[in-house]
């Protein structure tokens, strides 16, 4: 058990999907995985256990926003032994040929400042996916009826941006999508020497203002959930 999971020694697997959301962790475990069981439910951010094709993976929320997932990405990889963490969550389009549900998958997260900005100091750090995963994850995407796009994404402090022309710069140097945790992630798998990607669904386009309707938002999740595991076990 740790502060924040408190599931006990050996109930998290080294692959471990981080939607956001707690309770699409518990819909993606309960659709996709056999031989589930609840393993967190601390401050009710459910984690669960199970095997896919036999292998063992855990899905657990992170909750929102990069501090929230880098309590529990330290936790699971420090304590708990993970070595493959692949986000699977929403994030807002940027560009005119990204389209609402297609699905981004993040090679690189620029950030103004992470949790991990006091460790660099006056260095910009670059982020990235691991190579394996992405490539992987961009095969299986393949399989999945949805236009996939790679290329770099922006992880913001803020859902209710202030700082249009920060939107503006990013768009600029050719961003796809904003959300709030990638950056994070990668950042840590680099530091544990861990693998993680983010696989990620459009659900609001930024210039648009359009917005993906709540009976494909599932669809769509479950298209994220197949593509991370048949990435994650390629
Ligand atoms: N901004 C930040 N995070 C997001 C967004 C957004 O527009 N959409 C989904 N996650």
């Amino acid at each position: 058990m740790t502060i924040h999971i408190g599931a006990k020694p050996g109930e998290i697997a080294e692959t471990v999907l981080l939607p956001g959301d707690p309770y699409r962790a518990k819909w993606a475990a309960e659709t996709f995985l056999d031989n589930v069981s609840l393993v967190n439910d601390v401050r009710g951010m459910l984690g669960y256990t199970g095997t896919w094709n036999g292998n063992a993976v855990t899905i657990q929320g992170s909750g929102m926003g990069m501090p929230s997932l880098s309590i529990y990405a330290n936790e699971l990889i420090k304590d708990f032994g993970a070595r493959t963490l692949i986000r699977i969550g929403s994030c807002g389009g940027m560009q005119a040929h990204v389209n609402v549900r297609d699905i981004i998958l993040a090679m690189t997260a620029t950030t103004v400042g992470s949790p991990s900005q006091s460790i660099f100091k006056e260095v910009n750090f670059a982020p990235c996916a691991n190579w394996g995963l992405l490539q992987a994850a961009a095969k299986a995407s393949q399989s999945i009826d949805v236009t996939t796009h790679v290329g770099g994404i922006y992880s913001s402090d803020t859902f209710y941006a202030e700082r249009p022309d920060l939107d503006e710069q990013m768009v600029r140097h050719g961003i796809l999508g904003v959300e709030m945790e990638a950056a994070e992630l990668y950042t840590l798998a680099a530091r544990y020497g861990c693998r993680s990607l983010a696989v990620l669904t459009v659900s609001d386009h930024l210039q648009t203002g359009e917005a993906l309707p709540s009976d494909q938002r599932e669809r769509s999740f479950g298209d994220m959930v197949e593509i991370a595991l048949k990435a994650a076990f390629a």
